[in-house]
């Protein structure tokens, strides 16, 4: 077991405000806003631990910019599984892949609570902004709302030109689909509907101009072997390498699948981008060759004897030809990329340059995701950030005011120094990726999946 990272999956207790972290090097006056970060704060409750990163209590942090300083609020997200699990000193709710529940009975009572009670409302993957209010979300069906002055679905994409988000949920039941809609602040409305036998297990989706891009990989469920078969949500999922991987193409104008294209069997939790070029569908995904990744990110294995040793994951374009049906794909890079970010306003759904992202430097191979790397995917070229036993986070990419260039302006990333046992807010130059700034935390902020900058 590595300490340089352990820190990182170990419970926050402490909930402060600080006015003004200290600053090293020049944070830009331009930055004026707030960077929301979501992610696990506690492991365990009373004697019972979680069993996966993705299962630990969400717990918020912010960051706030003016005038070149920096202040910093965390929260735990009250949610049910926090607020009864604290009183109760037990896990009381199902999570990814740590399930309290013993009996049958508790089963079919945790997946059919009533909508008063809901079954799962721990959201500590993203943080979304629709209609002023901020909503974190998770991969269950019901997101929680929070106040982001007070702290209190996992990768739906914006359609500027809708003026609304685009998500999917897949309906789990004897007749399964894949149901996309668009929603705002007055409700949701479906765009269309894919009946499925065996449902995929899918963290993300791709978006282009007129179509919605699900990836089904080979890691697939029988719908009631979730109900029934007692175990956690995500080991009810089975790698079936022989189905391969398929590409579904949804119009967003009447909800048709106007295209499926197979590829050899892979899996991945995040798209980076997609994009259409002359008829083809460009879709540009940080690829595992299979799904082992997800029993890798399981405590025991993190802390366990192997350290962080992860599968790599390739930042791959497949191209879906028009009128095919079969996807191929290349490399875009030779460094891994995961917890991927471009330019998201300026560049979702269109042709991009830049990607950015966390990645396990190849001289380490024993440690855990340990720098940022920032891809140039028309030049080829790949810059990155490390410093020794740091773990950065997922780099949010923050464009300066009146931006021309892609990469005008900042990276935000929350680092683990693994030495001192204290994370700092990262300021990173998008376009040399030059370190302009660092704002040092009192405390290990866990290791967190994803947040937004909020002007
Ligand atoms: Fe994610």
């Amino acid at each position: 077991m590595s300490d340089r990272f352990a820190r990182g999956f170990s419970t926050l207790e402490q909930e402060i405000t600080c006015d003004r972290l200290p600053v090293k090097g020049t944070v830009p006056g331009w930055l004026a806003g707030t960077l929301l970060r979501n992610g696990p704060g506690k492991f365990e409750i009373g004697k019972q631990n979680y069993h996966h990163w993705f299962d630990g209590l969400a717990m918020l942090h912010r960051f706030s910019f003016r005038n070149g300083e920096v202040s910093y609020a965390n929260r735990f997200l009250r949610s049910s599984p926090y607020t009864e699990g604290v009183e109760k000193g037990k896990i009381r709710y199902s999570e990814f892949a740590t399930d309290p529940c013993r009996s049958l009975f508790k089963r079919l009572a945790t997946v059919f609570a009533p909508p008063d009670r809901a079954p799962i409302d721990n959201a500590n993957v993203n943080i979304i902004r629709l209609a002023g209010t901020f909503i974190a979300l998770t991969e269950t069906p019901i997101p929680v709302q929070f106040d982001p002055q007070t702290l209190t679905t996992a990768h739906p994409h914006y359609d500027p030109v809708l003026h609304a988000g685009i998500n999917y949920l897949t309906h789990l039941s004897a007749r399964s689909s894949y149901n996309v809609y668009a929603f705002d602040a007055h409700g949701r409305r479906l765009i269309g509907s894919h009946a499925v036998q065996e449902p995929a297990y899918m963290h993300s989706f791709g978006m282009t101009e007129h179509y919605v891009i699900l990836v089904e990989f080979p890691l697939v469920v029988n719908p009631l072997s979730i109900l029934l078969s007692g175990k956690p949500f995500i080991e009810n999922f089975v790698w079936k390498p022989e189905r391969g991987a398929r590409f579904l193409v949804m119009s967003k104008q009447d909800g048709n699948i106007v295209g499926t294209y197979e590829s050899e069997a892979f899996f991945a939790f995040h798209h980076i981008n997609a994009f259409e070029q002359d008829g083809d569908l460009l879709v540009d995904v940080a690829a595992f060759p299979d799904a082992s990744i997800i029993r890798q990110l399981y405590l025991g294995n993190l802390l366990g004897p192997k350290g962080g040793v992860l599968t790599e994951s390739e930042y791959r374009r497949y191209r879906l030809p028009a009128g095919g049906a079969t996807a191929r794909y290349e490399r875009l890079s030779e460094e891994s990329i995961e917890l991927p970010r471009i330019n998201y306003e300026q560049n979702n759904g269109h042709e991009y340059r830049f990607a950015y992202g966390v990645s396990q430097q190849k001289a380490h191979p024993d440690d855990f995701l340990n720098q940022l790397v920032k891809v140039d995917v028309i030049q080829h070229s790949t810059k990155t950030w490390f410093e020794e036993d740091s773990y950065p986070g997922e780099p949010v990419f923050v464009a300066a005011p009146d931006a021309t260039g892609e990469d005008e302006g900042v990276i935000l990333s929350v680092v683990l120094d693994g030495q001192r046992g204290r994370s700092f807010l990262l300021v990173l130059d998008a376009a040399s990726f030059a370190e302009l700034a660092r704002a040092e935390v009192p405390h290990t902020i866990p290791f967190g999946f994803h947040g937004i900058y909020a002007r």
